[in-house]
């Protein structure tokens, strides 16, 4: 069992399911598919799905003729992905690495993220993954805290700040990547649309989250990464260029 300071961690698939399901998660998952602006028929990706949390409401906007990807590194967080979504025809799950997507270049109609990107080795090489799976006019978004804002209320300030200080120096990887997304997501050749915080997240403590939301390659970038290398191609439905329905 994994430890934070010598106590034992929650299960996380359940931590995860339960902060989604919370008053503040809800409406920050809510708002984050909307912006995604989901059609029947399209493939949508969610890459680092964790336990299934958005894939029930990403297969009801895409319905039958449309395809979800959930893609994640852990088996554990599939397997429960795989209960949530029994039954549910569109959905395919792939084990996999946001930094080499088992999915085709130019598969995927939609895309997004969620609190995933504050945990990979390589943010910038994911965001270039999440572009080249991505078909041109495709839209993206990308969720992240930032650690910096994490503000705990109590009667000792310095052990508020200490807690704040260990939680961006040693227990995120990337623990102020929420403020970088529109920067990184245009360096890796996204347009980005919408930038904007949001108050709370379903990261319950952290007191200021961004939401970079909704990205459009540019016809010029996107042809230029087409082809490029990575994703072993696993996912049935991530196969094939499906480019036709812009
Ligand atoms: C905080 S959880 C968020 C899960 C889900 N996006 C949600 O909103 O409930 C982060 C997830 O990212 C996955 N993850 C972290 N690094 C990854 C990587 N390099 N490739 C694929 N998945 C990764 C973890 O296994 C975990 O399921």
């Amino acid at each position: 069992m994994s430890t934070t300071l010598g106590a034992p961690r929650p299960d996380q698939a359940s931590y995860m399911l339960r902060a989604a399901a919370a008053e503040a998660g809800r409406a920050y998952k809510a708002r984050l598919i909307e912006r995604l602006d989901l059609a029947p028929g399209q493939t949508v990706l969610d890459a680092g799905c964790g336990p299934g949390t958005d894939l029930p409401a990403l297969a009801e906007r895409v319905g039958e003729a449309g395809a979800v990807i959930g893609v994640d590194r852990d088996p554990r967080m599939l397997a429960r992905a795989r209960e949530r979504t029994a039954g549910l025809r569109a959905v395919e799950l792939c084990e996999g690495d946001v930094h080499a997507l088992p999915v085709a270049s130019g598969a995927v109609d939609r895309a997004k993220t969620d609190r995933v990107l504050m945990h990979v080795a390589d943010p910038a090489a994911a965001l270039s993954e999440l572009h080249r799976v991505t078909r041109s006019g495709a839209l993206v978004a990308l969720a992240e805290p930032d650690w910096d804002t994490l503000v705990v209320d109590s009667d000792d300030l310095d052990t508020s700040r200490a807690f704040t200080r260990y939680t961006t120096g040693y227990a995120v990887r990337n623990a102020t990547i929420g403020r970088s997304l529109p920067r990184l997501a245009a360096a890796a050749g996204f347009r980005v649309e919408d930038a904007r915080s949001s108050g709370t997240s379903p990261t319950p403590t952290t007191h200021s989250a961004w939401a970079a939301t909704s990205n459009r390659p540019s016809p010029t970038a996107t042809s230029t990464r087409r082809g490029a290398a990575g994703g072993s191609g696993d996912c049935r439905r991530g196969r094939s260029s499906r480019r036709s329905r812009w």
